[in-house]
Order: structure tokens, then C-alpha cells, then sequence
């Protein structure tokens, strides 16, 4: 990783700040990083490493020296710079909705689908941060018992709408302590000491698009189409790390020892507690933590074959920047990535 040239577009926002504390303590040597964002925060200095960088204007020709490409702004700045990075001899790794379903790319969680990386061209997206934790936990078990349905009911932090949203919880939360709760109704727009059941537009199903995003990205992820997946995606007062309560239903009975088993061996998953010790996880422990952690797995008793767990990852984390650093990890122990500086070298 250290001889590759990575362009971080969304370098001030809350996950490419994520990437840059992942990357500072990932990599012994760090890869060179060319910092990008809008022209507000051109010039503005952020240190990586000890070393003090320059954010510049992303623009669709600064991707010459570029090997990766990491962007993470919104649709709009994907559909913009991407192609332009594809056609200066970058790979993207996408972390927005931009490509994500589009036949021609790669949907990847490394753990689950590492090999689609090699048929990528030019473009790798990753997966909406609520779809990833469930995929993790799907993987395992549907290999062994495939899976027809799953009920998933997320309870997803803030931070999940960007570093904006962080900073509207806590001026509400402040303000709105000592209101008087009995009498007056939300504003709009609140969740402090709120819940609120839509996070996207509404679709003409009635789901919202993070919903619809949950459903088909896991079944383009899982390989599965035919898995029914039906989400309700939940926004909560919480700052980091996104949970969710899931049901699944399998072809076969399958015994809560069997998955904790299973979802044990699973590489980036962490099982915490069972009936016994009383333990489960949490957003607030989880926050800062690369594993996606999973507890209170439980026969359900809705269904003979049905399990039901609870499942916490770090939003900021697996749910996008060290997701995407993965990616770039599987394209280079696949050899699918060269420097392009070392083909100077090489002539
Ligand atoms: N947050 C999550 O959990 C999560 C998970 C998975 C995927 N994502 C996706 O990641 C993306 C960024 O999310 P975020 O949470 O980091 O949002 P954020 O905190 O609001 O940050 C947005 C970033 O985009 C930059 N930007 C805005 N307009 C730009 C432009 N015209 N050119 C270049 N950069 C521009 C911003 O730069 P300025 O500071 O200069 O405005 C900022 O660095 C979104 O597409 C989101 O859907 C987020």
C-alpha cells in the first residue's frame, strides 16, 4: 500500500476523516495522500501521520499521479469525477450510491465477495453502511443454510447523514433539554430525543430508498436475488454506529450453536455475550472498532427456521472507509493494482 498514490475526495467530511485516522494507524509507511474536497475547504491543512497536507478542489484532472481513487462527497461529485479519474488510469473505490447497481460494477464487501474485485472497470463501489454489517452476518450462514428472507430493522446513528447531522444533535440536544416535552411537537427536522422512521426519499413502494438500498445491494453482494429482504431503516439520536434487529429465515432449522459457530469463524465479525453472560453490543462501545459485532442470537419463535439477531458496526468504520481500504488491499494482493510510479520506473 505504502508505494500507492491515494486521491481522498471528501477528505473533510466524517468518513474521509475516517479514512485518514484508519490509514495513519493501518499502514506502518503511509501511502502518499492528495487530500480533496470542495473549493470551500481548498487550502485548508489537515495532518496525517505528523505531516502537514494541503486540501485542493477536487477537478476532474487531478487524477494524473492518482492510483486510487477514493471519493466520498455525494452522487453528484461521483458522477462528476469518477470517469474522469477512470480515464487518467485510477481505480475508484465509490462510496456513495452513484454506480452501486449498475451491472458493470463491482458491489464489494472484501470478507464476502472480495473476488468480484477482479471485474471491475474502473469503478468499485461499496455498500450503503447498513447493508454491509447485514451481508457480513448473512455470508456465513447462508452458505451452509441458504437463506429466504430476512426482516431487518436498523436503529442508525447520525453520522450516517455526514458530519453535518453530528453537530445538529448535539445544538439540539442542548437546546431542546429543558423544553417542555408535554406540550409542544418535534420540529422539523428533530432527533434529539427523537426516533425517526425514514432515512431517504420515499419510493413508490412505500420502502425509502435506504430501504430499497438494503434489499438490493444485499442480494448483488450475497449473489442472491432470490433472497426477500424487507428493511426498515430507522434514524436515532445516537452519533456513531448503526444496529439493527434481524430476522432471518433459513431453508432449514439451524441452531442458535451452529451460527454462533459459524458467525465466529467469519473474519471481521466478533459474536459478544449470549443468554448466560447477559452481554450484547452497543453504538457506543462499537464506535472505533473495525469488527461488526453481534449478539442476542436466539431461536425465533415466530418461525421454525428462523433465527433472530442483533448486529452493531461502526458506520464510519466497515460501514465505508475501512471497507474501501479493504477493497484496495484485495486489488493489491491480487496484483490487480500497480503503481502507477513504478511503471515509470520500469519505463
Ligand atoms: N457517513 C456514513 O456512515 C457513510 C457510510 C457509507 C457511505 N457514505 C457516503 O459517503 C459520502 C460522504 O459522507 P460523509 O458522511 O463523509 O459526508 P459529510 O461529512 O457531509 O462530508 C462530505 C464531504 O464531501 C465533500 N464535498 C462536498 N461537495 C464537494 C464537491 N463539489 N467536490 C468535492 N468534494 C465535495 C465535502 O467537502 P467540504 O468540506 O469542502 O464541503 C466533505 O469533505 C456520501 O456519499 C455518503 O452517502 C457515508
Amino acid at each position: 500500500m505504502q508505494d500507492l498514490t491515494i486521491a481522498v475526495v471528501g477528505a473533510t467530511g466524517a468518513v474521509g476523516a475516517e479514512f485518514l485516522r484508519i490509514v495513519e494507524t493501518r499502514y506502518p509507511t503511509l501511502p502518499k495522500l492528495k487530500l480533496m474536497a470542495s473549493s470551500r475547504s481548498a487550502g485548508k491543512i489537515i495532518t496525517v501521520g505528523g505531516k502537514d497536507l494541503v486540501v485542493e478542489e477536487a477537478a476532474v484532472d487531478s487524477f494524473d499521479d492518482v492510483d486510487i481513487a477514493f471519493i466520498s462527497a455525494s452522487s453528484a461529485v461521483s458522477h462528476k469525477l469518477a470517469p474522469a479519474a477512470v480515464e487518467a488510469g485510477a481505480v475508484v473505490i465509490d462510496d456513495g450510491s452513484a454506480f452501486r447497481m449498475e451491472d458493470k460494477v463491482p458491489l464489494v464487501v472484501p470478507e464476502v465477495n472480495g473476488s468480484d474485485v477482479e471485474w471491475h472497470e474502473g469503478i468499485i463501489s461499496i455498500p450503503n453502511c447498513s447493508t454491509t454489517p447485514l451481508v457480513m452476518a448473512a455470508h456465513p450462514l447462508h452458505q451452509v443454510n441458504p437463506i429466504k428472507r430476512i426482516v431487518a430493522d436498523t436503529y442508525q446513528s447520525v453520522s450516517g447523514a455526514g458530519g453535518g447531522a453530528m453537530d445538529t444533535l448535539r445544538e439540539q440536544t442542548e437546546r431542546l433539554m429543558d423544553s417542555d416535552y408535554l406540550t409542544i411537537k418535534s420540529e422539523e427536522g428533530q432527533i434529539a430525543y427523537n426516533v425517526v422512521p425514514q432515512i431517504d426519499r420515499f419510493m413508490e413502494t412505500g420502502y425509502t430508498f435506504e430501504e430499497q438500498k438494503m434489499r438490493q445491494e444485499s442480494q448483488k453482494i450475497l449473489h442472491a436475488p432470490e433472497i426477500q429482504i424487507s428493511a426498515t431503516c430507522v434514524r436515532v439520536p445516537v452519533y456513531i454506529s448503526h444496529s439493527a434487529s434481524v430476522h432471518i429465515e433459513f431453508t432449514r432449522p439451524m441452531a442458535v450453536e451452529e451460527a454462533t459457530k459459524l458467525l465466529n469463524a467469519m473474519p471481521g465479525i466478533t459474536v459478544l455475550g449470549d443468554q448466560d453472560t447477559g452481554e450484547y453490543p452497543m453504538p457506543w462501545d462499537v464506535a472505533g472498532e473495525d469488527d461488526v459485532f453481534i449478539g442476542r442470537i436466539r431461536q425465533d419463535m415466530s418461525h421454525p427456521n428462523g433465527l433472530v439477531m442483533w448486529i452493531v458496526s461502526d458506520n464510519l468504520r466497515k460501514g465505508a472507509a475501512l471497507n474501501s481500504l479493504q477493497i484496495a488491499e484485495e486489488l493489491v494482493y491480487r496484483g490487480r493494482l500497480k503503481p502507477k510510479s513504478a511503471s515509470e520506473l520500469t519505463g
